[in-house]
């Protein structure tokens, strides 16, 4: 995948979580290091430490991992995850921001909690938002790079950001008022932080997944009761997205052969919002 940087990844201590795939693709795609930012720091210490392995066993001795405690949505947290980063590196050449909470309890907008809805926008709308703001500022002011040297474009940047949005960035999933939500607010803050950020030599992008084999899924399958059999039934591949699979998608963002790429919202949702399973 030719990633060749430093990495700063939030939300990496899921316990097979997408954020954790990341970590992992990172280590194996040559990252020279990575900074795993989670509430659950425990957890992330954890995720630095099978990246290490993971690196180790892909060739890349020199690889360093570290976690650190982060809650995206305080943003003196975020500002020092940061300094930390930059402290441990020098400098971030991608971000993946992939904390986040699913935001239940769910249910029909009648019946819908405010408090939930304001801690779930909190953490994944405000959170996002301090992390682009926060990480773009850090990324500015960083010399330029050249990725690709074997290019025929010269492929400069000063860093990536990889946000996770979903399919209920674009649409809307019944019963999930505050997932929706935030998840439309994030395309908003991805898109408009791209063309903000064009002119420093930062490209940012949005992944947008439907339903993926983690613990978020899981938590959602608690929460609404009968919700897997009609959720499968959504999916024209008919099973879950693997956190692989969206690591694979977030490596190519990161990476220079998406170097023309800024602003996008990638779907990988297997055919899920193209119509009706055959
Ligand atoms: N799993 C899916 O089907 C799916 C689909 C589309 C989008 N997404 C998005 O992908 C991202 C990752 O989801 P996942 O399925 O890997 O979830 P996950 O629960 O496995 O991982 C989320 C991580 O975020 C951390 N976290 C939660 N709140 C935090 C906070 N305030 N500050 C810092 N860290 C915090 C958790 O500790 C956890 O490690 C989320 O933004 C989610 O909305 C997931």
């Amino acid at each position: 995948m030719d990633i060749t940087g430093y990495a700063f990844v939030t939300g990496g201590g899921g316990k097979n979580g997408i954020g954790k795939a990341c970590c992992l693709a990172f280590a194996k795609a040559g990252a020279r290091g990575l900074l795993v930012a989670d509430i659950n720091v425990e957890a992330a210490k954890q995720t630095a430490d099978e990246a290490k392995s993971a690196a180790a066993a892909s060739a890349s001795p020199k690889f360093r991992a570290e976690a650190v405690y982060i809650d995206v949505a305080d943003g003196n947290l975020v500002q020092s995850a940061v300094a930390e980063m930059v402290e441990l590196f020098g400098r971030i050449d991608c971000c993946v921001h992939s904390a986040g909470v699913s935001g239940g309890p769910h249910g029909p907008i009648v019946g819908n909690n405010f408090s939930d809805f304001k801690r779930t926008l909190d953490i994944n709308v405000n959170g996002t938002y301090l992390i682009t703001n926060i990480v773009s500022v850090a990324m500015k002011t960083q010399e330029p790079e050249e990725n690709d040297a074997t290019s025929v474009q010269p492929r400069f940047t000063r860093g990536t950001i990889v946000i996770l949005g979903s399919v209920t960035s674009t649409i809307a999933v019944p019963g999930m008022v505050q997932y929706n939500t935030a998840k439309h607010a994030i395309i908003g803050i991805s898109k408009t932080s791209a063309i903000d950020n064009v002119t420093h030599g930062i490209r940012v992008n949005c992944i947008c997944p439907s339903w993926i084999d983690t613990p978020l899924v899981q938590q959602s399958y608690d929460l609404v009761p009968g919700l897997e059999q009609p959720l499968l039934d959504g999916i024209p591949m008919g099973r879950l997205g693997t956190p692989e699979e969206v690591a694979d998608a977030a490596l190519f963002l990161s990476g220079p052969k998406s170097s023309f790429i800024t602003g996008c919202g990638l779907i990988i949702d297997g055919g899920m919002i193209l119509g009706a399973k055959t």
